[in-house]
């Protein structure tokens, strides 16, 4: 079973509150995404392997940690994916940016992908797939099943809202992908939104209705 890490910094939680507001405009919107996926950013990339190397101070040379020249790799799901590529680019800027593009039909809520170009080398990177919202998992599911076709092996999810049910669905249909929610919500309704959540993310990022 995969692990499910709900983050509990205070400031991850206080952008979260003020993302869901609906008076939130659209660029405080999207630089509230932006500074999330950062702040989650640090906290997905707590595993990543370290390497001793030897560095000259100005006082004496000294052996000192580097990452362990591991590859990354982001993948927002399109679109509102996007509203989070910039901030974990922010701490990883020679990650690769692979792009996967999934709807999810209004009446169906069934997941349809348009749109795939990933790097080429996926099985040796580390690859984080980002996601906004987790809510049927749908999305999330059919984005990871992608990934997995096209060599992908290291995955993990990153949400900033996500659904009990939507989180069942990914543990069940992918029990080897961790996945890392801003918060947790109470349920899906019957149009398949989380609740409270924040509405349509793709729609609060684009100013789309
Ligand atoms: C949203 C969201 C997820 C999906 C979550 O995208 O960004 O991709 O819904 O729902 P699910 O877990 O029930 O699949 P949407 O389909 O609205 O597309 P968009 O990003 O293009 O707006
Ligand atoms: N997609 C969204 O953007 N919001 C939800 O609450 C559910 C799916």
């Amino acid at each position: 079973m995969s692990k499910v890490v709900e983050m509990t910094h205070p400031l991850i939680q206080h952008k979260i509150s003020i993302l869901r507001d609906k008076n939130t405009s659209l660029k405080e919107f999207r630089e509230l995404a932006e500074e999330i996926s950062m702040l989650m950013g640090y906290e997905v990339t707590r595993d990543l392997p370290l390497k001793e190397v030897e560095v000259e101070t100005p006082i004496c040379k000294t052996k000192t940690k580097v990452i362990a020249g591991k590859k990354v790799g982001i993948i927002p799901v399109l679109r509102a994916g996007l509203g989070m590529v910039e901030g974990m680019l922010k701490l990883i800027p020679a990650a690769r940016v692979g792009h996967i593009g999934v709807y999810r039909d209004p009446q169906t809520l069934k997941p349809v992908e348009y749109y795939c170009k990933l790097p080429t080398d996926l099985p040796n990177r580390d690859l984080f797939i980002v996601d906004p919202m987790l809510a049927t998992g749908g999305s999330a599911s059919a984005a990871i099943s992608f990934v997995k076709e096209h060599g992908g092996r290291n995955i993990k999810l990153v949400c900033l809202i996500g659904a009990p049910e939507g989180i069942a669905v990914v543990q069940k249909e992918h029990p080897d992908v961790d996945i890392f929610i801003g918060h947790i919500d109470e349920r899906l309704n019957d149009h398949g939104y989380i609740v409270p959540g924040l509405g349509d993310a793709g729609d609060r990022l684009f100013g789309t209705k």
